[in-house]
């Protein structure tokens, strides 16, 4: 179980692998980059990018699921997004009602609960809908979160903790000497993840090696895994293939290696 063909991405090199079950990261954080290139090299609008995309979603969230993976969150449109073309932004708008209105009963049968971290308010209304739908119809669900970001921002999110806290102090509610590490954590979108909010591993496709403005606070020790493959590219095997990269990293978080 859980061997597949890895292909090395500098010398191209094909080997057979084994994922060691006992070390699958828990919560693991995808940049899902270069819809846009994928489509550009079919000759294809980007939104053709896109909805490759989204049926990648499905896949790597069903496949991230029989791993064992815990915590999947999907970076799907940033604050920053909203500069994109508006007929661009009104397609990813779209998508996660398309992408709910078929995919849910799918997410119960696998048990997947659906999480979404963002200024939702902001959205219009359908997708808020679509969102709030889901959420509900798998409420229920014990197994993977698949987490959603949508209308995130790494610096939004630590801003809106940080007035949080200072509300909860000019109340008096709050001790700033109390202000910890936990503290700023739990009042992050990722807060209600407990012991699982911060990602073991982040993956970006596309071949950029940047964050983003991605859960900034979260991956202070999150390994990086960087693939060159267009997220409509991605499948089972490149999500295993970065599981292989993060599982022969050595994780220290600060201390010595355990050797
Ligand atoms: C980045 O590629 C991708 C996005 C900004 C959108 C990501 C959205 C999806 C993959 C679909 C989400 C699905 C659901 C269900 C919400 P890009 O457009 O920046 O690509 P480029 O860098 O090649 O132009």
């Amino acid at each position: 179980m859980f061997s597949f063909l890895s292909k090395d991405q500098k010398t191209g090199e094909v080997a057979e692998r084994q994922l060691d079950e006992t070390n699958i990261p828990a919560h693991v954080a995808i940049i899902m980059d270069g819809n846009g290139r994928w489509a550009q090299q079919r000759h294809l609008p980007r939104i053709a990018g896109h909805k490759q995309g989204m049926n990648t979603v499905k896949t790597v969230a069903t496949a991230a699921s029989h791993l064992g993976i815990k915590v999947l969150t999907l970076y799907a449109f940033s604050t920053e997004n909203w500069k994109r073309p508006s007929a661009e932004v009104n397609y990813l708008m779209k998508l996660p009602v398309d992408f709910f209105g078929t995919f849910v009963p799918d997410l119960v049968k696998n048990n997947i609960r659906v999480k979404v971290m963002g200024y939702t308010a902001d959205l219009p209304a359908a997708t808020q809908k679509a969102v709030r739908d889901a959420i509900a119809a798998t409420k229920d669900c014990t197994g993977m979160v698949l987490n959603f970001a949508l209308n995130y921002g790494g610096r939004a999110e630590i801003v809106t903790a940080v007035q949080r806290l200072a509300q909860q102090a000019q109340a008096g509610d709050l001790d700033p000497a109390e202000i910890t590490e936990q503290r700023i954590g739990a009042e992050l979108m990722t807060g209600d993840l407990g012991d699982l909010q911060d990602p073991d591993l982040l993956i970006r496709t596309s071949g950029e090696e940047r964050l983003s403005n991605f859960m900034l606070w979260q991956v202070a020790y999150s390994e990086f895994v960087f693939m060159t493959q267009h997220w409509p590219d991605f499948d089972q095997t490149t999500l295993e293939q970065a599981i292989y990269a993060y599982q022969q990293r050595h994780r220290r978080f600060g201390g010595l290696k355990n050797e």
